[in-house]
């Protein structure tokens, strides 16, 4: 048998444990499902001595379940899904007092950022945690040496399921990969109310704006752009939505937005906030079009929504105004703001997504884990859903633990909803 390397992790420093201690306790204490999880797996143990990989970003919840899987017997490294997202205390804390070998640190440059990746990948994962597809990327590409030994991963994100469906497609994917972000306990809550609500505070704590009465310009109205404009509608801000779905953009008509072409939008907007999944939705020529002082900011996955080496060119000065605020002067005087390097704002100036929203998306995560343990044999290369009756099972444990009860169908019901022969 492989004996996984001994590794300590890599954090920014040690001492700030006991604040990220506190921290992954405060977010325990908002995520009932996970507590219920973690309570059987303790007993049960369904991960026992199986060594996982998980690349995630690195905040309180995030640490609750690493907490989970390693109490389910799993030998767990983690290490950071995006170099701006790790809070450092809680990285430390993870170490210090979980003992769980933790590679992340906020503000990490892309050699430390792939350095910290390729120590997960030491571990010699059989199962894979990912959110955004940068571990089974390189596994894939750098570390094909490993393969034989993965059972299968999970992933997080819409981004990373689009990157993983794209490799099985064309065969280079190798192992099953569960796609927790496409269960409805995961997109409906956590892309929509968690992104919503974390992306405004994101853009509020760096910036200190007063949202009410200002142009918000948000691209893309999937999952994540509904919350996001709803949450600035909510904050009193004029709402602009730009799309290339047709659907997608009369849906943000019919929930009152204005919708015009990108084009359009630079124009007028004051704040922008990019959620789609996509390149270069702000480039060059939009920069040329906006007003003094447009504040320009990305909650899709990848830095790459927001073409900024355009905006570097076209200004002759950038400095910071502010932790996270970067002032890029044009040539004719005009100041764009850009967030947080253009990385998801919601987790680079503020804490990602609360704790209560989490709890559904890592209640999958863990019980994903667990159903791919026991049914890998029967899976192929593939990218899989989350079975329903575990999201069903997880928005039941979210409801109890709210205190909402609901219906349950009478045999007369669900035997008219069963027969084709009713209802003449
Ligand atoms: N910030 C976070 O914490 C967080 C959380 C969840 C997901 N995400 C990321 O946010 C991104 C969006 O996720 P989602 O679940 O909303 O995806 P989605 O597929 O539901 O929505 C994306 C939308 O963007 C639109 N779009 C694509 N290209 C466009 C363009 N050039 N201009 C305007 N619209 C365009 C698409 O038509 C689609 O409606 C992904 O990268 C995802 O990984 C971030």
């Amino acid at each position: 048998m492989e004996t996984a390397t001994k590794l300590a992790g890599d954090v920014k420093d040690i001492a700030l444990a006991d604040k990220g201690k506190r921290r992954i306790e405060w977010a325990n204490q908002h995520m009932p499902v996970l507590q219920l999880i973690r309570k059987r797996f303790i007993k049960e143990q369904p991960l026992k001595g199986i060594r996982m990989s998980a690349c995630l970003h690195v905040t309180s919840e995030t640490a609750n379940l690493a907490i989970t899987l390693r109490d389910g017997g799993a030998d767990l490294v983690l290490c950071a899904s995006n170099p701006l997202s790790t809070q450092d205390d809680v990285a430390a804390s993870l170490i210090k007092d979980y003992g769980i070998p933790t590679y992340a640190i906020k503000g990490e440059d892309n050699a430390t950022y792939y350095a910290h990746l390729a120590a997960a990948l030491d571990h010699k994962p059989q199962v894979t945690m990912d959110d955004g597809a940068d571990l089974v990327t390189q596994l894939l590409t750098k570390r094909s040496d490993l393969l034989k030994g993965v059972i299968g991963g999970t992933e997080e994100t819409t981004t990373g399921v689009i990157r993983l469906r794209a490799m099985a497609k064309d065969g280079t994917l190798k192992f099953p990969v569960i796609a927790v972000n496409d269960a409805l306990t995961k997109h409906f809550f956590d892309n929509r109310y968690g992104t919503g609500q974390s992306t405004l505070d994101g853009v509020i704590r760096a910036t200190n704006l007063l949202v009410a009465g200002l142009k918000v310009v948000v691209a893309g109205y999937g999952w994540c752009g509904r919350g996001v404009a709803m949450r600035a509608k909510g904050h009193g801000a004029d709402v602009i939505v730009t799309e290339i779905n047709p659907t997608k953009a009369i849906e943000a008509v019919m929930d009152g937005f204005r919708v015009m072409p990108m084009n359009e939008a630079a124009k007028v907007g004051d704040i922008f906030i990019t959620v789609t999944g996509n390149k270069n939705v702000i480039a060059h020529d939009h920069f040329q079009n906006m007003r003094d002082g447009a504040v320009v900011s990305n909650s899709g996955h990848f830095n790459v929504e927001i073409d900024i080496p355009a905006l570097e060119k076209l200004s002759t000065s950038k400095k910071e105004a502010r932790p996270f605020v970067d002032e890029f002067t044009m040539k004719d005087g005009r100041k764009i703001y850009l967030l947080g390097d253009g990385r998801l704002i919601n987790l680079a100036s503020a804490e990602g997504h609360p704790a209560a929203v989490m709890d559904m998306s890592f209640a999958n995560q863990a019980l994903s884990a667990e159903y791919l343990l026991k049914n890998y044999k029967d899976m192929k290369a593939q990218v899989y859903p989350v079975p329903e009756h575990l999201d069903q099972q997880i928005a039941k444990l979210k409801l109890d633990s709210m205190g909402f009860q609901i219906d349950k169908l009478t045999p007369e019901q669900e035997h008219y909803l069963a027969s084709w022969s009713e209802g003449t």
